[in-house]
């Protein structure tokens, strides 16, 4: 099979080298892909969210199945325009892909269907927005922009006139673009964040080993949201009573809804959920793997992942071998000094020998034939051991051998989980 996967970060290089490790898969182009995934995958200038040049490619080289990684393409409708011209895909429609795409439309699908989340209005006009707010209790309020915004539009005010003036920036200022025109004011919710990560195929849905994200830029929690610094698996909050309730009041509900409403999702399905006192509920539905999220998860996979991407498209994920290691996993993300704001690049990547570890490379372009820095986060470092304290330990003393110029990192990766779980 000639195999395309569009995307250029670590996640698309962890989904790449799970997909090499089937025969089948002949050969794989990556659109971009970087220059540390060129040394698994035939890198392609075409750019993710170039979806024409996407399918031009995709059809002049008889390409036999494309595996759309990122939200952007996928929002644009790049699964559709691939489809159009023979091309089968892992990944939503445009229709589907609007669960991530527009919060308001999650947030109305949730209320429609029951599917437990934050209390939430929505607003096009910024005065009605903050004549809601002064409704509202003093205290922590969340404004969400309504469309994609790199995962930094969601802001936690902790006073109504900081939530306020997030609506002026959004809705007057234009601070998100387009993305920041309409906006969702939400309940503040508390308690331990899961990420899992599902495969489905518009009917059955298959959860992931469950995941624990580290989205702020700095050890303990404080600093930028980022777009993740770094993953332990499984997420040791998530017990197997939980793993159920979530199964029957959020997983299913959301696939069948999506059904209901014309927009069969087939893909990876992202559940960003809250554990609240009130028990689990949806913070965001991603429509597409996670990242860093992936490059822990997928390292515990066992069965096949490109057997498991053709079940979820053709509709048989039900028969499918989907099994997953019972170790642990800690994934920890370099990233350049200054992310996720201004930084500097094109320092050089080196790494000591050979680590025992996974090294996915998220932004680095090669040079010379040398590997350097092209984004704020750089690479990410993947270990599995039988118990959590081994996978982080063992994390960092490999993340140790790959290093940059102006790199930097979190050392607290694992530490609230480990707290809550001593396995
Ligand atoms: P999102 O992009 O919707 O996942 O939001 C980014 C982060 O903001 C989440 O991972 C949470 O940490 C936080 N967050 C979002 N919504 C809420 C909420 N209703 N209550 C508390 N924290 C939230
Ligand atoms: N790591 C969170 C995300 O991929 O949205």
């Amino acid at each position: 099979m000639k195999i395309l996967v569009v995307g250029s970060g670590g996640r698309e290089h962890a989904i790449i080298k799970a997909l090499k490790k089937n025969p089948a898969a002949e050969v794989i182009y990556a659109l971009p892909g970087n220059g540390g995934i060129a040394a698994d995958a035939v890198c392609v200038p075409v750019g993710a969210k170039d979806i024409a040049g996407i399918t031009a490619f995709a059809k002049e080289n008889g390409i036999d199945y494309a595996v759309v990684a990122p939200d952007d393409p996928l929002v644009l409708g790049a699964v559709d325009a691939l489809e159009e011209v023979g091309v089968p895909c892992f990944g939503p429609r445009k229709n589907a892909a609007i669960i991530e795409g527009s919060k308001a439309f999650s947030k109305e699908l949730m209320k429609k269907y029951g599917i437990p989340t934050a209390r939430y209005e929505t607003f096009d006009s910024a005065e009605k927005a903050e004549s809601y707010i002064d409704s509202l209790p003093e205290g922590n309020i969340v404004v969400k922009a309504d469309g994609l915004a790199l995962g930094k539009g969601v802001i936690i005010a902790e006073s109504r006139e900081e939530a306020k003036t997030a609506v002026r920036e959004m809705m007057l200022d234009g601070k998100f673009g387009e993305s920041g025109r309409r906006v969702v004011i939400e309940e503040f919710l508390t308690g331990p964040e899961v990420s899992v990560l599902s495969f489905t195929d518009g009917e059955s849905v298959v959860p992931m080993i469950s995941s624990m994200d580290h989205k702020r830029a700095h050890d303990g929690d404080e600093g930028l949201n980022t777009g993740g610094m770094g993953v332990v698996a499984p997420n040791p909050y998530y017990t197997p009573d939980i793993a159920a309730e979530c199964m029957e009041r959020i997983f299913l509900p959301t696939v069948r809804a999506m059904k209901a409403e014309g927009r069969t999702f087939r893909g990876c399905l992202y559940f960003g959920l809250m554990l609240t006192p009130d028990g689990p509920k949806v913070i965001e539905y991603n429509c597409r793997f996670g990242d860093p999220e992936t490059q822990a998860v997928l390292p515990l996979l066992e069965s096949d992942l490109l057997n498991i991407m053709l079940a979820c498209t053709e509709g048989r994920l039900g028969d499918a071998d989907v099994r997953f290691s019972d170790k642990c996993s800690c994934c920890v993300v370099k990233a350049s000094r200054g992310y996720p704001e201004k930084y500097d690049t094109g320092y050089e990547i080196t790494v000591d020998g050979k680590p025992d570890a996974e090294i996915y490379i998220a932004g680095a372009k090669l040079e010379d034939g040398r590997l350097l820095t092209s984004g704020g986060r750089v690479l990410g470092v993947t270990a599995v051991a039988d118990t959590l304290a081994e996978a982080v330990q063992k994390a960092y003393r490999e993340a140790a051998k790959a290093h940059f110029g102006n790199e930097f990192f979190r050392r607290d990766i694992g530490a609230r989980a480990l707290a809550a779980n001593k396995r």
